[in-house]
């Protein structure tokens, strides 16, 4: 087990510049699943579920390896097996991404649920129904949902009733090379969902996206390799502007696209935390700087283009540091909040509500602590508050934040934090 130390109290100055999108990259590996064509991709994180999707996909009998740096290539000549055991589910919920392009290349898979034998919190419902949808047969035994479409998957309307961007994927990657036309309504238009679109045209797949959440997608007998860049993560872009704004410091974001932080941005305005875009050697820029006092808000998260439920908790270490009351209402999750214990062990006055609402008060110091990561945001979240505090902190579990930031605390330390890690 591993720890970070922080003593923060330092503003952060200086250029980043951020990985690959996580949420778009594990599901272009899945992709790469419906070829037997090598599929290239790049500006893939150095991040643990990376690592986990290539020995998941190693396992069913894909080749994957990294070429040159930050580039990965996936070759599916053909599958060992097509499975997904529970121990690939119990690392990676997003393991569950492979169900769609296994199912429509190989006519059967059997995959792990995700949740183990538990139904509850964060379900996979609606994946399984928009298979049954296009024709395949789904049982559920023991943990396990055995998929099948012998005479293969063929077109059909799917209408999600609320917005799913891994159901929305999931279905996406069926269709492609299901027979006929399907019609997915409800589909979810986060930034990520469309780089995978970009992605699956370039290996042939005909899909339009004909209203803003309406994907229209014509299927294709077989599918060519490709080569594709994940975009930059907004997420990680995110946080690095919070640690900008709530260590009073100032930093340019290298590799994102600010129109993906669209909603972020508009908080950070109305937070009154400087920004502006610029125009870099290579791509825009985002510098994000810091004020003396930032304003509270009333704060909702919703499917993009909407506020990201990802970024929610870190959002939450820059409330405390504004004047007066802000409040939190997380529409996306019912367990997004737990963070909030161990930011008021570090000092911030936060009144959680129900499971799905909070308010936090400010503007109110932070103080170093031992404090402990349940969860990648939450990880995030916990370390920008340490950075913010005035003495050092203790933060345990960061394996959750290898997750999904590529070498955080090396970034940190380019920007002039007091961060390390230490083996425990
Ligand atoms: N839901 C169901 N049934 C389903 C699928 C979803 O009830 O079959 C519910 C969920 O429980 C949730 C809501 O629908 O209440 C929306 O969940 P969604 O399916 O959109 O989430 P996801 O696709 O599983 C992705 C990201 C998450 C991100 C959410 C929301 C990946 C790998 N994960 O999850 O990212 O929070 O969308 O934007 O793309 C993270 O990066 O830390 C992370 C958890």
């Amino acid at each position: 087990m591993q720890k970070f130390i922080v003593t923060g109290g330092v503003p952060l100055h200086g250029d980043v510049r951020v990985a690959g999108a996580k949420n778009a990259v594990l599901k272009m590996m899945a992709a790469a699943a419906l070829t037997d064509e090598p599929c290239l991709l790049r500006n893939v994180p150095r991040i643990s579920d990376v690592m986990i999707m290539r020995e998941t996909m190693a396992d069913i009998g894909f080749n994957v390896r990294r070429v040159d740096g930050d580039a990965v290539e996936i070759t599916a000549v053909d599958a060992d097996w097509l499975f997904v055991p529970l121990e690939a589910a119990m690392k990676m919920r997003s393991s569950f991404i492979l169900l769609g392009p296994l199912l429509t290349r190989f006519g059967r898979v059997i995959i792990s649920n995700p949740g183990g034998d538990r139904i509850g919190r964060r379900p996979v419902d609606l994946h399984v129904e928009a298979m049954t949808r296009l024709g395949a047969e789904v049982e559920y035994k023991n943990g396990y949902y055995f998929a099948s479409a012998p005479r293969g998957l063929r077109g059909a309307r799917i209408e999600f009733p609320y917005v799913t961007v891994m159901g929305t994927e999931n279905a996406l990657l069926a269709a492609v090379r299901a027979s006929g036309t399907t019609v997915i309504d409800n589909a979810a238009r986060e930034p990520e969902v469309d780089d995978l679109i970009v992605m699956l045209r370039a290996m042939g797949a005909r899909i339009e996206r004909t209203a803003p959440h309406r994907l229209e997608i014509e299927g294709v007998e077989r599918l060519s390799g490709a080569e594709h860049r994940v975009i930059g993560d907004r997420l990680e872009a995110g946080t690095f502007a919070i640690a900008a704004a709530a260590t009073g410091g100032e930093i340019r974001i290298h590799g994102v696209r600010p129109a993906d932080l669209g909603a972020f941005l508009e908080v950070l305005k109305r937070m009154c935390v400087p920004f502006e875009e610029e125009l870099g050697a290579d791509g825009p820029v985002l510098r994000v700087g810091s004020a003396s006092s930032y304003r509270p808000i009333d704060l909702e998260t919703r499917p993009y283009p909407g506020f990201a439920t990802d970024l929610q908790a870190p959002t939450a270490v820059l409330m405390t540091q504004a004047e007066g009351e802000s409040t939190i209402h997380e529409t996306i999750y019912e367990d997004r909040l737990d963070y909030t214990t161990e930011l008021c062990k570090m000092g911030a006055i936060i009144e959680v509500v129900d499971e799905r609402r909070a308010r936090v008060a400010g503007p109110t110091p932070l103080r170093g602590r031992e404090v402990e990561i349940a969860d990648l945001r939450a990880g995030a979240t916990l370390v920008l508050a340490a950075l913010a505090a005035q003495e050092t902190s203790v933060i345990s579990g960061v394996e959750h934040v290898d997750r999904g930031y590529e070498q955080i605390e090396s970034k940190l330390v380019a920007l002039g934090a007091q961060i390390h890690r230490i083996d425990a």
